[in-house]
C-alpha cells in the first residue's frame, strides 16, 4: 500500500472538519489526490447505519452500538479507504478507531482493549500513518456546539462526565502511541493549528517519498 492515511480525532466541537478542509486544500495544491472520508456515514451503507446509531430512539446496548460503529468502519475501509490507498492517494478521515476506543470503550465503559481489537478485526488491522488529536475541554466543545445547533445526537446528548472520560481516553491513547499521534490544543487559532498540522504532514510525506 503506497498512499497516506491521516485521521482526525477529538471531542464534538473541537474543529476537526475545519482542519480537515484546510488540510485538503493545501495537499491538493501540492498536487496530491485527496480523498475525504468520515465515520460514521462515509458510505451509502454507512449513512443508513449512522441514522440508526445517532438518531434511533430508545435504549441501545453498548455492545450493539460498538458493533454498529465497527460495521460502518469495516465497510468504509474496504470500499473507500483501502482502494484509495492502493491508488497511492491521501485519505483524510474524520474519526476512526480511536473514536470507538474513547466513546464506546471509555465512554460506555466497555473494555478498551476489546473495542480496539474489534476495530482491528473489522479493518484487517489498518492503522493510520498519523492521527491528529484536537484536544479540548468538553465544556468548551459544548459551548461551541450550543452556538451552532439546537438538536443533539445520542452521543452528543450524553452527560458531561461521559465526555470527560472520552477526552481522558484520547489523551491516554496519544501517550501510548506518541509516534502516531500529533496532539494539539484546539483552543489555539485555526491558522496556527493548521500550520502545525501541515508541518507534520509535510515531514511525513518527505519520509514516505525518500
Ligand atoms: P461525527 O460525525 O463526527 O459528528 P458530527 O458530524 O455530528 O459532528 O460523529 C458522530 C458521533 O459519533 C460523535 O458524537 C462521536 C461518535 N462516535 C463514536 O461514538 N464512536 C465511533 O467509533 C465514531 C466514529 C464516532
Amino acid at each position: 500500500m503506497t498512499g497516506l492515511f491521516l485521521t482526525l480525532e477529538g471531542g464534538d466541537g473541537s474543529g476537526k472538519s475545519t482542519q480537515s478542509a484546510l488540510l485538503t486544500e493545501w495537499l491538493t495544491a501540492r498536487g496530491e489526490t485527496v480523498v475525504h472520508a468520515r465515520e460514521p456515514g462515509g458510505t451509502e451503507l454507512g449513512l443508513e447505519l449512522r441514522e440508526i446509531i445517532l438518531h434511533r430512539r430508545g435504549y441501545m446496548a453498548p455492545r450493539a452500538e460498538a458493533l454498529l460503529y465497527a460495521a460502518d468502519r469495516a465497510h468504509n475501509i474496504a470500499t473507500v479507504v483501502r482502494p484509495a490507498l492502493e491508488r497511492g492517494e491521501v485519505v483524510i478521515q474524520d474519526r476512526y478507531l480511536d473514536s470507538s476506543v474513547a466513546y464506546q470503550g471509555a465512554g460506555r465503559v466497555l473494555s478498551t482493549t476489546e473495542v480496539r481489537d474489534l476495530s482491528l478485526w473489522a479493518t484487517e488491522g489498518l492503522l493510520p500513518h498519523l492521527t491528529i488529536l484536537l484536544d479540548l475541554d468538553p465544556s468548551v466543545g459544548r459551548e461551541r456546539l450550543d452556538a451552532s445547533r439546537t438538536r443533539y445526537d445520542r452521543l452528543e446528548a450524553e452527560a458531561a462526565v461521559f465526555h470527560e472520560r472520552v477526552r481522558d481516553a484520547y489523551l491516554e491513547l496519544a501517550a501510548a502511541e506518541p509516534e502516531r499521534f500529533l496532539v494539539l490544543d484546539a483552543t489555539r487559532p485555526v491558522d496556527e493549528l493548521q500550520r502545525s498540522i501541515r508541518d507534520r504532514v509535510s515531514a511525513l510525506l518527505d519520509t514516505l517519498t525518500a
